[in-house]
């Protein structure tokens, strides 16, 4: 299936793209918001990262018409070194589209369902070495309902980590959802959501790599360059929102007689996040949980 871009006006006009600067897509996948900001960039330059080597086939013959570009095959994390590389030291602004592309989802070999059976894969990274099926066979019992509650905030992690532990080993995905199907009954939303949520989050570092690339991001962005984050669940958000107001809020005392806090580094655009239309989740249900943060280089 096609993968359907969310927010793709809204990002690009957050971006406030200018003619000639240089800007970051973190997260290519179908392309859909890199083949905008290059509409939108003449004389300016786009790199765009992905680390699923899928992604970047599919992305070359969508941006085949462009030339003023370059597709890098990493993960985000290591924005600042890959860029430097190329020789870039500042950027003019930073889009990250979160989690995955509709292709991904669908593809029946990678794990990152609970609709179909697979191997409990779930590596964005196929070159990674850790998988979900590594994780539900050697974590503790104790690390698993851990793992579940905080990255899937799923309330039965502690029942669902025991079953796991007496049924080991686990294989595919069907394997797992039998379990959830056994203690969350499917009472609302597919009983395996949030564990499939968590494994994934696990897997990828999701969490980790996200706090990396912003900090860097902060480092190479040149005064009103933006950063426009589109994340998919509330402990992305959250990370996105503690960031943003962390560095655009005064750490000096209040009563000081100082003009300018220099720790000061961004603004924040958006003091509540920005949601699609509801025309845009009627047509597209995948971005019903999607929420836009943006942020600019002071
Ligand atoms: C939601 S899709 C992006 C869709 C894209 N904005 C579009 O318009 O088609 C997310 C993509 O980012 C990639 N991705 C996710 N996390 C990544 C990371 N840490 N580093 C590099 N790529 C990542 C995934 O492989 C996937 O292809």
């Amino acid at each position: 299936m096609k993968h359907v871009t969310v927010l793709l006006n809204e990002a690009i006009e957050q971006l406030n793209i200018k003619s000639n600067g240089i800007y970051v897509d973190g997260t290519l996948g179908g392309a859909g918001h890199s083949k905008k900001i290059l509409e939108n960039i003449n004389q300016g330059y786009l790199y765009a990262f992905d680390q699923d080597g899928y992604a970047i086939e599919y992305a070359k013959n969508i941006l085949k018409d462009f030339e003023n570009y370059k597709i890098i095959k990493s993960n985000f994390r290591h924005l600042k070194n890959r860029l430097n590389d190329e020789g870039i030291e500042k950027i003019d602004g930073l889009l990250l589209d979160l989690g995955m592309s509709s292709f991904q989802i669908d593809d029946e070999t990678r794990g990152f369902t609970y609709l179909k059976d697979a191997d409990l894969d779930m590596r964005m990274d196929q070159t990674q070495s850790l998988t979900a099926k590594q994780i539900v066979n050697t974590y503790t019992k104790d690390e698993l309902a851990k793992l579940f509650f905080i990255y899937g905030e799923e309330k039965n992690s502690f029942k669902i980590a025991q079953r796991i532990v007496d049924q080991r080993p686990l294989s595919t995905t069907m394997d797992l959802v039998k379990i959830t199907d056994q203690v969350n009954y499917r009472e609302k939303g597919h009983s395996a959501k949030k564990v499939f949520q968590a494994l994934r989050i696990a897997v990828n570092h999701e969490l980790g790599v996200l706090e990396e690339v912003l900090e860097q991001a902060l480092d190479m962005l040149n005064p009103g360059g933006r950063i426009v984050v589109i994340t998919f669940h509330s402990l992305e958000d959250r990370i996105v929102k503690h960031y943003f107001k962390e560095k655009s809020t005064s750490q000096l005392p209040k009563n000081l007689p100082v003009m300018i806090d220099k720790n000061i580094k961004l603004k924040v655009i958006t003091k509540k996040p920005i949601y699609p239309s509801e025309k845009e989740m009627l047509y597209n249900s995948r971005s019903k949980s999607a929420k836009m943060r943006v942020a600019e280089r002071v």
